[in-house]
């Protein structure tokens, strides 16, 4: 174990700082720049810690930034992937201080305080803590295995050139494990690994009525409202228990056995905390299921943004002659996302009326993953949390999205063990997103005695 100095912690700190000041903004053009200047910063940064090969790889996209230290052919590898992109800040006047100017302060989850940057949690603090705590390692000599990382700038807007370098690149990317920190895990008094990802697929659709704009006293009560009638085809895909209600929706879906979801109640979770810390007075999704499990192994539908007609300052009078929506689905094992994405197309224009015409485009989507928990990888993140926690962690599923994670299994055949030191609560995509300084620190902790568990449980 590291014990790190006070100057040593800042000095971490700082140079987390350096690297969150920078807008890495994957989905804004006008930042590509910036995301450019992240890659660059993190491939000096890889190279300070030690890491050898360095490449910063251009994509049609984003570039992806690799590294690798290998110090003997016959230990095991670990490949470390994260990415350096983030998410828009936005809404801009949500947040209490500059996202990209980052500042230390308390929270009442947080009381040795948090840092509050867009990207702190998701997900340059956590891959920055496997930077450093590569770097230690190394510097102290005791690196036990091989390592090679892998950062993308586009996991925010779905990694397809990643998919494409991986595909192309496989066996330059060859390794016994792979490990992730950009999840999270119960609270800072209980850890958990994240066992399972939701897949997910994006749609986009628009309805067109009139063929312009209309006055809406003049032709109010003769037309399709397209706005309406988004809204009654939107309200019509759940149905009364709360089901997706598009034709074949459940058919691949994987029921859990009464004894998984036994086991899935231990898990420590309040309903009355959750919507508490939420500001709201009833959960509400699928009838039969618990909000642990809705936000796991349960897949929805959600409507992420919706748009159209007259929304400035004051009143005008006007039927629309289009509306817009953008729909998500989160997936569970054995749901094919771009069979989902076409039951959704085929189904939207079915029951779209006469009246209006529609278009409906897919956006990107992923495959949900589940870790096992007889490997020795798992066993040995199992003991690290044990270790720098002092309480065994749970195993959780969680309700986000690492499409990659799928594709690395695919592509290289190879496992995810998913580290991560988040909580629910640090408001990552949000505004005031934060980090935990003890969790930044924890992660660091943590991270050495899984590379060395791991490395004993394989020469067993
Ligand atoms: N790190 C998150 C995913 C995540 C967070 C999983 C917390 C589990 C717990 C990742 O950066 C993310 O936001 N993924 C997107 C999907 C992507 C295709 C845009 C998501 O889940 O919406
Ligand atoms: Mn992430
Ligand atoms: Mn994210």
């Amino acid at each position: 174990m590291y014990l790190l100095s006070q100057n040593k912690q800042d000095q971490y700190l700082k140079e987390l700082f350096d690297f969150l000041r920078i807008p890495s903004i994957s989905a804004d053009p006008k930042y590509k720049k910036s995301v450019k200047e992240a890659a660059k910063w993190l491939a000096n940064s890889i190279s300070l810690a030690g890491c050898e090969n360095i490449k910063i790889i251009s994509t049609k996209g984003h570039p992806i930034v690799y590294g690798e230290k290998i110090i003997n052919s016959n230990l095991p590898t670990i490949l470390v992937y994260g990415h350096y992109d983030v998410q828009p800040p936005d809404p801009i006047n949500l947040w209490d201080s500059n996202p990209f100017n980052p500042i230390i302060k308390k929270t009442d989850t947080h009381p040795n305080g948090a840092i509050f940057a867009r990207g702190s949690c998701d997900d340059k603090g956590q891959m920055f803590m496997h930077i450093k705590a590569l770097e230690l390692m190394i510097s102290n000599n005791d690196l036990p295995c091989n390592v090679k990382f892998i950062i993308e700038g586009e996991e925010e807007v779905g990694s397809d050139n990643l998919e494409i370098f991986i595909r192309e690149n496989s066996d330059h990317l060859k390794a016994n494990v792979i490990l992730i920190s950009d999840t999270g895990i119960l609270d800072n008094n209980q850890p958990s690994i994240t066992t399972g990802l939701r897949g997910l697929s994006y749609m986009e659709v628009k309805i067109t009525g009139p063929n312009r704009d209309l006055h809406s006293g003049l032709y109010g009560g003769t037309v399709a409202n397209p706005i309406n009638t988004l809204c009654d085809m939107i309200s019509s895909l759940k149905d009364n228990k709360n089901r997706v209600a598009i034709p074949g929706f459940y058919d691949d879906v994987i029921e859990l056995t009464s004894e998984e979801r036994k086991e899935m109640s231990k898990v420590p979770f309040s309903d009355e905390l959750f919507k508490k810390s939420l500001d709201i007075n009833l959960t509400s999704g699928e009838i039969g299921f618990s909000t642990p499990e809705r936000k796991s192994i349960r897949p929805t539908l959600d409507v992420n943004g919706i748009w159209g007609g007259y929304t400035g300052e004051g009143a005008k009078t006007v039927i629309p002659s289009e509306a817009y929506a953008k729909i998500s689905m989160r997936l569970v094992p054995n749901q094919n996302w771009k069979k989902i994405s076409n039951l959704f197309e085929k189904h939207f224009k079915k029951i779209a009326p006469l009246s209006v015409k529609v278009e409906v485009t897919t956006h990107h989507g992923g495959q949900a993953y589940v870790t096992p928990t007889e490997n020795i990888a798992y066993k040995a993140a199992h003991i690290a949390y044990e270790k720098s926690f002092g309480k065994p962690p749970f195993a959780v599923r969680d309700g986000g999205s690492i499409p990659i994670v799928p594709m690395f299994e695919e592509v290289l055949g190879c496992k995810t063990i998913l580290m991560g030191f988040g909580l629910d609560s640090d408001a990552i995509h949000s505004p005031n997103e934060h980090f935990g300084v003890f969790n930044f620190f924890k992660g660091i902790e943590t991270i050495p005695h899984f590379y060395n568990n791991f490395v004993k449980l394989y020469n067993k």
